[in-house]
């Protein structure tokens, strides 16, 4: 009787062996690059390698797979890594732990807290890499979003769920503007990815742009420049299954990804690494491959919506370089920030002229885009002749147009300069531009124009609301904790 206990707690045993190898050791240590006999994954699996000289288990993805051999790259600092070291697969895909109590807090690419604030707790995960919603089940974008930004809400109007770029050389004031966009943006939840960027400017983003009101409505993401390129790879794509959980609980995210040029570049460097070679400027195919793949995830979709603004890095500002003329094409929308225009100390150094929202047209009223049109006009109308005016060779009274446009030049500036700490509503940004173009915008058109909603939710910020405020994630099963989403603040 005792024996056949023995045997049952054997072939029990037996039966829960897994016959697939789930272990394997490294062979080779080459750059980036680490390669090991075994285990049996599959590219894109995570694994664990120990390193017990450092007494460390570090992460690491499988990304390429030659004969038995397994190709990975570490999330982490392989400091310490020798030939031998256990590698176990762990049978699944980054995913990242997501609920309500993600608000307030900074993880790391692979979405862990890092901020010393706890666990997330939550039984659900979002994988980190993941399709674009179905295009055929895609919410069109109707509705206004608020930046908070005169020269964006009022001459590059952004709708709910569009994604911008915002495009400009070093030190111009992309991520300075993002700031200001978090703070003041009437979306329900920021995602905030910095990806690549100096780790000094974490802190400062924290404590400057967002403060406290800020981040209690914002998730950050966070992965340094001295970070490995799959820890700054996969970042982007943790942030964005971030945003992608808030939206399918019917919010509208803001997705704030700085910057895009350092994603395509982490994915150049593991591109060289494994073999690929250069194309573009150096840049591998698989750069090319996976900017839509990543953009085209945020967007509206049948629940919520999340509007992204990317920053991207031009070289010498040079628009025609490969990563922003990519980005260009995919994104809905870009704005520039001119140097030019930054050295004169009007910031934000948005060249509006140069800029362009696609939706813009879309979701604002007749008469806003009437008062938009006419300062864009008068802005160019001056832009071409300021030569002729700063050298004193305009004679006013010779062209009414130019008169015009000089009249109305410096209530132009000072509608378009705007402080870092200086908030403006949609309200009061259409009343600025009526007052400069002598014109009057109908009630109707303040604040949220929905041209083509259903009655129910034309101009009702009650059912506009609905999703916001107190909220409980209806539709997803999740231990979303009490933390809720704070009360939006919309017009
Ligand atoms: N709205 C603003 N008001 C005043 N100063 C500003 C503003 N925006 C940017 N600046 C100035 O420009 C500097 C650089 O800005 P910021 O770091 O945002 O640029 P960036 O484009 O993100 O640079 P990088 O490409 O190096 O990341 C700031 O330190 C600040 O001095
Ligand atoms: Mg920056």
């Amino acid at each position: 009787m005792e024996n056949k206990t023995i045997l049952d707690k054997y072939l029990e045993t037996a039966e829960q062996v897994d016959p697939i190898k789930c272990t394997g050791r490294i062979i080779k240590v080459q750059g980036l690059l680490i390669e090991s006999r075994g285990p049996q994954a599959i590219i894109g699996e995570v694994c664990r390698i120990d390193i017990p000289k450092e007494k460390t288990i570090i992460q690491a993805e499988v990304v390429g797979l030659r004969d038995d051999i397994v190709q990975l790259m570490a999330f982490e600092d392989t400091a310490g890594i020798e030939v031998g070291n256990l590698v176990v697969a762990s049978g699944e895909r980054l995913s990242v732990p997501v609920s309500g109590k993600l608000l307030g807090r900074v993880l790391d690419s692979l979405g862990r807290p890092t901020d010393g604030k706890g666990d997330i707790e939550s039984s659900v995960s979002y994988p980190a890499v993941a399709d674009a919603p179905n295009p055929l089940t895609r919410r069109r974008i109707t509705q206004w979003i608020s930046t908070g930004v005169r020269a964006i809400d009022g001459l590059l109007s952004a709708g709910r769920g569009q994604r911008l770029g915002i495009f400009s050389g070093s030190g111009v004031g992309k991520s300075t503007l993002l700031g200001m966009i978090a703070r003041n943006t009437n979306a329900d939840v920021n995602v905030v990815a910095l990806i690549g960027e100096r780790g000094r400017e974490v802190n400062d983003f924290i404590e400057n742009d967002l403060g406290p009101e800020g981040l209690a409505r914002s998730v950050l993401i966070v992965s340094p420049s001295n970070a490995p390129p799959l820890a700054r790879l996969r970042g982007a794509y943790v942030a964005t299954a971030v945003a992608e959980y808030f939206r399918d609980q019917g919010l509208d995210v803001m997705l704030l990804f700085d910057s895009v040029t350092r994603f395509a570049r982490a994915q150049r460097e593991i591109g060289l690494a494994t073999g690929e070679p250069p194309a573009t400027r150096g840049y591998t195919p698989s750069v090319f491959d996976s900017m839509p793949k990543l953009l085209e995830r945020c967007g509206t979709s049948d629940k919520g919506t999340i509007t992204g603004f990317y920053t991207i890095l031009v070289d010498g500002d040079d628009m025609d370089e490969p990563i922003a003329d990519t980005v260009r094409g995919i994104l809905d929308g870009h704005i520039i920030l001119s140097r030019r225009i930054a050295q004169r100390y009007h910031y934000p150094a948005i060249d509006v002229l140069a800029s362009i929202s696609r939706l813009a047209s879309v979701i604002t009223g007749p008469v806003t885009k009437k008062v938009a049109g006419y300062i864009r006009r008068l802005m160019a109308v001056y832009a071409e002749s300021e030569d002729m005016i700063d050298v004193g060779a305009y004679h006013p009274g010779s062209n009414p147009a130019i008169d015009e446009a000089i009249a109305k030049k410096k209530p132009i500036d000072d509608f378009l300069i705007q402080g870092i700490d200086e908030k403006s509503s949609i309200p009061e940004t259409l009343a600025a531009m009526a007052a400069i173009a002598e014109m009057e915008i109908p009630p109707e058109e303040l604040g949220i124009y929905q041209p083509s909603e259903s009655a129910a939710e034309k101009g009702n910020p009650e059912v506009e609301n609905g999703s916001s405020g107190e909220q409980d994630f209806p539709g997803q099963n999740t231990s979303t904790g009490g933390s809720g989403i704070p009360e939006s603040h919309r017009e």
